[in-house]
């Protein structure tokens, strides 16, 4: 089986690559490099021992596009490309919206024209807003996104579903990640982002490596266990897995899946966890909240237990171990 990963050399996507690779699937790699480093291309042939197609293009360029289906003719694709800064989205909401969506349109108008039906779409815990009860199921109300990127995952997932009610052959699965941390063991392949990292993890390794000073806690007057933010961190091979797991599962219609292990740590929690498991300390001092922040997000796995037989494996430890393995990897290498 063939499969079409837009987006393979992110942090999700190459994951997922050499899922697929170790799994005996055929890997076609469209990428534009925007957020992702061609360096990654051999770190999944030396992980996997395999080789796969890759294509430097943007998934907006529809002309190209249809030139890869015509030449690949793929069995489904799985659509991980995408601009996903929060901040950013605010500041440039026309490149996010114009990017995420019309990426999106493009493959599902090509993917007809050459009758490959199967997609599994990038989602994310974003699209449930502020949760009005938790644990989320995928039956929790969805809206109420607090910036541009979210939208864009909320709409595309809009589209998906309208493109499967005008065509019941076009199967669609939507995975709604929660908060993808950790990396491969061997520590070649994980999260690199450009410049200052928005997000915990990325900020916590920097911090310990001493490339950056000291960690702010966006408020410690949330209504949780410690007065910070409570989430539900997944390692990204489970998440990689998963999307296998949506591929060999995949029924028609529309389903949708929370990816996450159903635990919450607070941001405290995973200061801690990663001092004990590393044996480095983390400084960190507490700031306001963060606008736009929840207090607590955590899901519900069970569906994707039940149909898709998938579940989380690692625990936080494994999150802590890993990334902060890749991040020192990185540092040895430069
Ligand atoms: C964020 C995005 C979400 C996106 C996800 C992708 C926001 C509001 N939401 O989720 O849409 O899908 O990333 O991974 O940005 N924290 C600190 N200090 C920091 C960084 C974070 O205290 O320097 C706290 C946050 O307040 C939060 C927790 O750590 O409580 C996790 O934050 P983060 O890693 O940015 O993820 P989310 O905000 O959950």
């Amino acid at each position: 089986m063939k499969i079409l990963v837009t987006g393979g050399l992110g942090f999700i996507g190459s994951h997922t690559v050499v899922e697929l690779l170790e799994n005996g699937y055929e890997v076609v790699v469209i990428d534009a490099l925007y957020n992702s480093s061609i360096d990654v291309v051999d770190k999944i042939k030396i992980i996997t021992g395999k080789d796969f197609k890759l294509y430097v293009e943007d998934v907006c360029n529809k002309e190209k596009l249809d030139e890869i289906f015509s030449i690949e003719k793929p069995d489904a694709v799985i659509h991980f490309a995408a601009y996903k800064a929060v901040g950013e989205s605010v500041s440039k909401p026309i490149m996010y919206y114009r990017n995420n969506l019309v990426s999106t349109l493009n493959l599902c108008e090509v993917m007809q024209k050459y009758g490959c039906n199967k997609f599994v779409f990038s989602s994310s815990a974003t699209v449930y807003g502020d949760p009005e009860v938790l644990p989320i199921t995928e039956e929790c109300k969805v809206g109420g996104t607090t910036n541009p990127y979210g939208s864009t995952k909320l709409m595309n997932e809009m589209i998906l579903r309208d493109i499967n009610i005008s065509n019941p052959e076009f199967s669609v699965v939507i995975l709604r990640y929660f908060n993808p941390i950790g990396a491969h063991k061997s520590g070649l392949i994980g999260e690199k982002p450009n410049g200052i990292p928005n997000n915990l993890m990325p900020y916590i390794v920097r911090v310990a490596t001493g490339e950056l000073e000291i960690l702010s806690i966006f408020g410690n007057d949330y209504p949780t266990h410690d007065g910070t933010g409570v989430r539900d961190y997944i390692h990204v091979v489970d998440l990689a897995k998963g999307h296998l797991k949506a591929i060999e599962n995949m029924k028609s219609g529309v389903s949708y899946y929370n990816l996450g292990t159903g635990m919450g740590y607070s941001v405290l929690d995973m200061v801690k966890a990663f001092e004990k498991v590393n044996g480095v300390k983390v400084p960190y001092k507490i700031v306001d909240r963060r606008p736009g922040d929840i207090a607590e997000c955590f899901a519900d796995p069970s569906k994707a237990y039940k149909e898709l037989g998938w579940k989380a494996e690692f625990g936080i430890e494994d999150m802590m171990r890993d990334s902060y393995n890749f991040i020192l990897k990185c540092k040895e290498d430069k």
